[in-house]
C-alpha cells in the first residue's frame, strides 16, 4: 500500500487557528494602511528570474541558492518570487505609477518562496506584508515607514520589540567602507567560517551579519560603518534619528546591522524579538533608492519594509492573547430531532443565514440531549430545536443557551429570530 501524501518540507499548511491569526494580522495592516493612505498594490507571485537577479542582486544568498525557478524551453527563466520588493519596482515602472515625480505608497500581501533550510520561524513557503514608499528621498519618510510598522505591531498587541537601525551609506562612501573591511578581513581569512571566506570576494558586508562565534569574534575589531558614513548620508540618517524620537519611537543603532539584500542605500532597520530564536527578525527594510534605475525605469528615491507572518504570529500567540484563537461563535446550533425536520431546516436556514446568522448545523438527526452536547461544542449561544411538536405547529424551539431563556418562533418568519 502506497504511503499517504505529505506536504513538501518548509511548506505547511495553514491550519484555522493560524488563519485566523492572519487574519487579524492582515485586517489590521489593511486599518494601519488605510490611515496612512497606502494603496494595495498586488504584483503576481511568479515573475521573470532576471528581475530578482538584477533586482536583489547576483551575489546574495537569495538569488545564488534559494530561488524556486523553473526553466520551460526557451522561454524565459521564471522564479517564484522571494521577496515582494523587486516586483513592486517593476509594477511601478511598467504601469507608470510614479509619473511627474507623483509620491506612490503602496503595501502587498501574500506569499513568497525561498529555498532556505527550514527552522523554527524560517519556512520555504512563508507570508509577507510589504510596504514601499516611492518618489521621496528625506527622513522624514524613512520616519513614516517605520511609525507605520511601529503603529502596526503596536495595534497587533507586540509592544516589546526593539527597532535596530543603521545607515549603510550611498556608492560614494560605501565602495571606501568596503574596501577597508575587506583589507582587514583578508588577513584574517583562515579564521573566517567557509560561507564568509566565500562572502569575502563578492560580499564582504554581511560578513558583519554572520552568527558564526569565531566571525563574530573577529568583526568586533572590524572597521566600523559609522565612520566612513559621508556627510550626506550622516546628516540623513541623523534626520531619521531626530524624526523617530519626535514620534516616540525607541530604537537603538546598531553599526553591524547589514541586511541580505545588494539594494540597500542609507537607512537599514529591523524590529526583533529574543522570542524568535535565531531568526529573530519579526521585520526588516531599508532605502534603496538606486534600485528603480537599475531595472531600467526613472531615477526614484524609495523605501520599505515587510515583515513575516508567520513570526507574528509567533509572537502574538505568545502574548496572551488567546481570544484570537478561537474559532468564531456561531448565532444558533440548530437541532434536528426528527428525520422530517430536514428539509423545512434546509430552508430556514438558508433565510437565516442570508439575514446574516452565523449558523452551525451538522444535518444528522439526533436526540435532544446530544444535540445539546454538540451546540456546547459548538460554543453556539442558542441552540434553534425542530422536534415533532414544533414542526406539528410550523414553529421552532430557541433556547438561549447561557440564560436557558425558550421561545417559540415561527419557522416562516426567520426575521424574528
Ligand atoms: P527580508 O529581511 O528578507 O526583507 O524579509 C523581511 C521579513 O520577512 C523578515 O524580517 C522575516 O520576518 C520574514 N522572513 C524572511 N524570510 C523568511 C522565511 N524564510 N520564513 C519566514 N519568514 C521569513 C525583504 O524581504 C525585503 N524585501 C524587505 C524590504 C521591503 N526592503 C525594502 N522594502
Amino acid at each position: 500500500m502506497s504511503l499517504p501524501p505529505t506536504a513538501v518540507r518548509g511548506f505547511k499548511d495553514i491550519l484555522p487557528e493560524q488563519a485566523r491569526l492572519f487574519r487579524f494580522i492582515e485586517e489590521t495592516a489593511r486599518v494601519v494602511a488605510e490611515r496612512f493612505n497606502y494603496q494595495e498594490l498586488c504584483p503576481p507571485i511568479l515573475e521573470k528570474t532576471e528581475l530578482f537577479t538584477r533586482g536583489i542582486g547576483e551575489d546574495t544568498d537569495i538569488v545564488e541558492k534559494e530561488m524556486y525557478t523553473i526553466v520551460e524551453g526557451s522561454a524565459d527563466s521564471l522564479s517564484l518570487r522571494p521577496e515582494a520588493t523587486a516586483g513592486m519596482v517593476r509594477a511601478l515602472i511598467e504601469n507608470n505609477l510614479a509619473q511627474g515625480g507623483k509620491i506612490a505608497k503602496f503595501f502587498c500581501l501574500g506569499p513568497m518562496f525561498r529555498r532556505e533550510r527550514p527552522q523554527k520561524g524560517r519556512l520555504r513557503q512563508f507570508h509577507q506584508l510589504d510596504v514601499e514608499v516611492f518618489g521621496t528621498p528625506g527622513p522624514y519618510i524613512d520616519a513614516e515607514v517605520i511609525d507605520f510598522l511601529h503603529t502596526f505591531l503596536t495595534k497587533l498587541g507586540l509592544n516589546d520589540l526593539s527597532v535596530v537601525l543603521n545607515s549603510l551609506g550611498c556608492p560614494d562612501c560605501r565602495p571606501l567602507f568596503r574596501k577597508a573591511l575587506s583589507a582587514f578581513l583578508e588577513q584574517k581569512r583562515p579564521a573566517l567560517c567557509l560561507d564568509c571566506q566565500r562572502r569575502l570576494e563578492r560580499n564582504p558586508l554581511r560578513i558583519l551579519d554572520c552568527k558564526n562565534p569565531s566571525c563574530c569574534a573577529l568583526t568586533l575589531q572590524a572597521p566600523s560603518l559609522s565612520s566612513f558614513r559621508c556627510l550626506k548620508c550622516q546628516e540623513h540618517f541623523d534626520g531619521l534619528q531626530d524624526s523617530l524620537k519626535a514620534l516616540n519611537i525607541n530604537f537603538v543603532v546598531d553599526d553591524k546591522l547589514v541586511r541580505g539584500l545588494d539594494y540597500y542605500t542609507r537607512t537599514a532597520f529591523e524590529v526583533q524579538s529574543g522570542q524568535l530564536g535565531a531568526q529573530n527578525a519579526a521585520a526588516g527594510g531599508g532605502r534603496y533608492d538606486g534600485l528603480c534605475l537599475k531595472l531600467g525605469g526613472p531615477d526614484i528615491p524609495a523605501i520599505g519594509f515587510a515583515s513575516g507572518l508567520e513570526r507574528l504570529a509567533m509572537l502574538i500567540e505568545q502574548s496572551n492573547q488567546s481570544f484570537l484563537l478561537a474559532p468564531p461563535s456561531p448565532d444558533y446550533y440548530i437541532a434536528l430531532l426528527v428525520q422530517e425536520a430536514l428539509a423545512p431546516a434546509m430552508i430556514l436556514v438558508q433565510k437565516l443565514r442570508a439575514l446574516g446568522q452565523k449558523i452551525s448545523c451538522d444535518w444528522e438527526v439526533g436526540s435532544l440531549k446530544s444535540r445539546l452536547r454538540q451546540a456546547d461544542k459548538a460554543k453556539a449561544s442558542k441552540i434553534l430545536i425542530l422536534g415533532p411538536d414544533e414542526l406539528a405547529q410550523g414553529l421552532a424551539t430557541v433556547r438561549d443557551l447561557n440564560t436557558k431563556e425558550q421561545v417559540c418562533i415561527p419557522i416562516n418568519q426567520p426575521d424574528l429570530f
